[in-house]
């Protein structure tokens, strides 16, 4: 599935840019404080991955062809591109080393160009984002122990919530993939195109629905259970996006058409953060108005 549609149908949530970070900030220290707690062994070895996961690149996938919308990538937004946007956004991230765009559209390319974004050609095989990410990252010149995949279609991404994922990655050295999540209101919980998610006590992902997880015995939605809502944002360990793409499709995976699942299934571990965040995807042509309204509101430009 295209993990972009699960930003995109995320309903708006209250909040700010200021209290993410919090949230975020609150996240990593409690994570440094497991470390601590595990002892001075694995504290040792947390430290000395989190070095060698140290340089990171954002890869912003963009492809011209979509059957919802074509030339997506190039729509304005207020007067302006919204892969721009998005690349605005992703540079103002503090734990990227680089950001680049990975298109297989000579159009988009030169529109990137000409803002000043680096752009990676990818083939126009790629089935989706993550082997767009996979290709780019073999060409680029130089090497990287994380990559995160930022959707082209979120110009609101906070870049709060790109270092979250990094810093996810890096402070846990078992995780290959991580991921951030947000909180759903309960009226929004049955609907199948809002993925949730649930995480065990340290914060790794146990399993991803479009169903209604968890589920209440009564049959109802709590209301007072704080359920939450997968975002698209991912990031990956460099050598795990190599084997990711090949490894075969799994029976979960298939039956929720859920692409994160296949990382679950195969064992691998998933860090997921708590963010706040408002969701402003861009699917299909109505949601460009959506936005620019959303934005006119608050006086953004
Ligand atoms: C189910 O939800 C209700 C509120 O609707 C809550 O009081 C209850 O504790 C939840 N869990 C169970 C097992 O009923
Ligand atoms: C992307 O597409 C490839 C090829 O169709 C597929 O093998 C893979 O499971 C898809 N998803 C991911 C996350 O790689």
């Amino acid at each position: 599935m295209n993990p972009m549609s699960i930003c995109s149908a995320a309903s708006s949530s209250s909040g700010s840019p200021s209290s993410t970070k919090a949230w975020i900030v609150h996240g990593i220290a409690l994570g440094a404080a497991a470390a601590v707690l595990i002892g001075a062994h694995a504290y040792f070895f947390l430290f000395r991955s989190k070095i060698s996961r140290s340089r990171v690149v954002g890869i912003i996938p963009a492809r011209f062809a979509s059957s919802r919308f074509p030339g997506k990538p190039l729509v304005e937004i207020l007067g302006k591109p919204m892969i721009q946007r998005t690349w605005e956004r992703a540079k103002l991230a503090s734990t990227l080393d680089h950001v680049v765009v990975a298109t297989d559209d000579e159009k988009i390319a030169e529109c990137c160009q000409a803002f000043g974004a680096d752009v990676i050609m990818t083939s126009e095989s790629c089935q989706n984002g993550t082997e767009r990410c996979n290709e780019a990252l073999q060409k680029l010149p130089k090497k990287y122990d994380i990559v995160v995949n930022i959707q082209g279609d979120e110009p609101l991404i906070e870049p709060e919530i790109i270092d979250g994922v990094v810093k996810a990655l890096q402070v846990a050295p078992d995780a290959v993939f991580s991921t951030a999540v947000t909180s759903l209101k309960p009226e929004d919980v049955f609907d199948p195109n809002r993925v949730k998610c649930i995480v065990d006590n340290r914060g790794y992902a146990i399993y991803f629905s479009r169903g209604v997880i968890p589920y209440n015995k009564s049959g109802n939605v709590n209301p007072k259970f704080p359920y939450l809502l997968h975002l698209g944002i991912q990031s990956y360990d460099t050598n795990f996006l190599r084997v990711y793409p090949e490894l075969p499709p799994t029976p979960l995976q298939l039956e929720e058409d859920l692409e994160q699942l296949k990382v679950l299934e195969n064992g691998y571990k998933m860090k997921v953060i708590r963010v706040e965040h408002e969701a402003h995807g861009v699917d299909v042509p109505e949601d460009v108005e959506k936005i620019e309204s959303f934005m006119r509101e608050r006086n953004l430009s």
